[in-house]
């Protein structure tokens, strides 16, 4: 281990109560240190720890939260696969700039039960909130505490997630929390594949096909002038569907604010294919920005 990493590990403070984690923040807010945010649930990979570089560029203090949240998750089978490796994900951070790990068991996160209703109106309606039902609920509820303990000035989210990144904003807005949402873009590995904690979960042979989702993704943008929304869109999901062992869930090209479908290229000024596929059990998922005028960017 190079020793600025074996120093890193000696200054980062691991810390398991909200108590802990509160005494630090509140000290940190006297001295008017700027804290930056980056909530995860571990299985770390070079995504997370872009957001960790941007996070520690932006902020005095970086807190990141490793947190299995299971109100989340939809399926049991997937929250009792998702990977967690404690010490390996600490390891890993210890290579940037992270000054606290928050790692809180489920009790310590949900005393009691968090029975708190959001509502999202039409931004929870489609796509992953029609096929994951009650997951955007989950990732309010738990994204709305660790903010409330963390208080922190900025947070920052993978674009990956292009539906929970428009959910999180919503729900700081309508909560009115005192916290910049930063957007970060997505990961790839070299072959395209947009980098996740599920990724690891693939067997040899869907690894090695799962980056035709970015690619066709990509190819498709070639064919915006010459193709209708719905002929774009059925040409991707044809093309997924034809490699072995890979079912695209849904495949949505919709304005990038309101997530709404479109149907005619000209109907916005930011327009967003967003998919879901399964590779066997695994589900992948990924976006590409088709159109985004640089007025809003
Ligand atoms: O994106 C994730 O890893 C999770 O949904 C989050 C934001 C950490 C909430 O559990």
């Amino acid at each position: 281990m190079p020793i600025y990493e074996a120093f890193n590990l000696i200054l980062m403070k691991i810390i398991n109560t909200v108590s802990e984690l509160q005494s630090i923040v509140s000290q940190e807010a006297k001295q008017n240190n700027k804290v930056g945010f980056v909530p995860t649930m571990g299985a770390l990979h070079q995504g997370h720890l872009s957001l960790v570089e941007q996070a520690s560029q932006a902020c005095d203090l970086v807190i990141v939260s490793i947190f299995v949240n299971p109100t989340q998750f939809n399926n049991s089978k997937d929250l009792e696969r998702y990977p967690r490796d404690l010490q390996t994900d600490i390891d890993a951070l210890s290579t940037k700039k992270c000054d606290i790990v928050f790692a809180p068991l489920v009790d310590e996160v949900y005393p009691e039960e968090d029975t708190r209703q959001f509502n999202f109106g039409a931004l929870e309606t489609v796509m992953e909130g029609k096929y994951r039902p009650g997951h955007f609920n989950g990732v309010a509820q738990v994204v709305s505490r660790l903010f409330d303990m963390v208080k922190p000035d900025k947070a920052f989210f993978g674009l990956k997630d292009f539906q929970q990144l428009a959910v999180i904003c919503a729900m700081t807005k309508q909560l009115n929390l005192p916290v910049e949402i930063v957007p970060c873009e997505i990961v790839r590995e070299k072959d395209g594949l947009a980098m996740s904690s599920r990724n690891m979960l693939l067997t040899d042979s869907q690894r090695k096909n799962a980056p035709v989702i970015a690619r066709t993704l990509f190819e498709s943008c070639n064919f915006v002038a010459e193709s209708s929304v719905e002929k774009l869109k059925q040409d991707v999901i044809a093309k997924i569907n034809s490699t072995e062992g890979l079912e695209v869930e849904y495949f949505e090209i919709v304005d990038g604010y309101s997530l709404q479908p479109v149907d005619m290229w000209d109907k916005s000024d930011y327009i967003v294919g967003c998919i879901a596929v399964f590779a066997g059990e695994i589900r992948l998922i990924d976006n590409v920005t088709y159109k985004k005028t640089n007025h809003d960017s």
